[in-house]
């Protein structure tokens, strides 16, 4: 295993940078948008939730509350064979280490919640204890999966609040090579079906480069 630590990162455990190239695009979008209530479906080592609890409490005078739903189980792309095999054990270690420093380094003004289930799971708990409209951010990068991708974004436009973002990692993401890629092994098919029925609700305000999707609600 890689411990990636650099200068500005100190202390943290990462062991891959799928997020660093996604910064300066965040990076206007949380100053912009200032979110305090945010839910990460999907967090693995923490670098996404870590990033986003740095530059949230920054941009708060209040305490924000963060909710992550993982199995830390993997995805497919996480098992032998799959491009990105992991002990998944020690991935969830690693993100309780993670989120721990940078709840100190905070002040510990981010409150989060984890909750290890599957995603729908996650979600259903989320809607059934009060949380429809009340979320200012959501971040879906859970499994790439067509039909788990769609049913995490159904279930998070309900969660999300009138003018809140929601953001798609891994767009173009397949483990197949081009030409022989099965769709509903893809992201791609269940992002683009729910824009195309939500999109007198739902408006894209960015498509960036390195395959993330940026949208807005824009009505219940
Ligand atoms: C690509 S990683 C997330 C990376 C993280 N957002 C980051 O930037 O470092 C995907 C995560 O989704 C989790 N996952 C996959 N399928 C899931 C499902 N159906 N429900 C909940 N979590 C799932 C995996 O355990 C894995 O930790």
């Amino acid at each position: 295993m890689t411990v990636d630590t650099n200068a500005q990162e100190t202390d943290y455990q990462f062991t891959n940078s799928w997020f660093v190239g996604n910064i300066p695009v965040w990076q206007q979008i949380l100053d912009r948008n200032k979110p305090k209530k945010i839910l990460e479906i999907g967090s693995f080592e923490g670098r996404s939730t870590c990033f986003l609890i740095e530059v949230c409490t920054k941009n708060s005078d209040e305490s924000i509350d963060v909710t992550c739903i993982d199995t830390w189980q993997g995805g497919i792309e996480h098992q032998k064979g799959g491009g990105a095999e992991a002990s998944m054990s020690d991935v969830e270690q690693r993100f309780d280490h993670n989120i721990a420093l940078v709840q100190s380094r905070v002040a510990h003004r981010a409150k989060v919640r984890k909750l290890k289930k599957l995603s729908y799971e996650g979600l259903s708990e989320l809607m059934a204890n009060g949380g429809v409209g009340t979320f200012d951010f959501v971040y879906i990068d859970g499994s790439h999966q067509a039909p788990d991708v769609l049913t995490d974004a159904v279930m998070s436009f309900y969660l999300l609040k009138p003018q809140g973002i929601m953001i798609f990692d891994d767009y173009l993401w397949s483990m197949d090579r081009p030409g022989f890629q099965d769709v509903l092994k893809m992201p791609k098919p269940a992002i683009d079906a729910f824009m195309n029925i939500f999109q007198r609700k739902m408006v894209v305000f960015s498509g960036a480069p390195i395959g993330q999707l940026y949208c807005r609600k824009i009505s219940d």
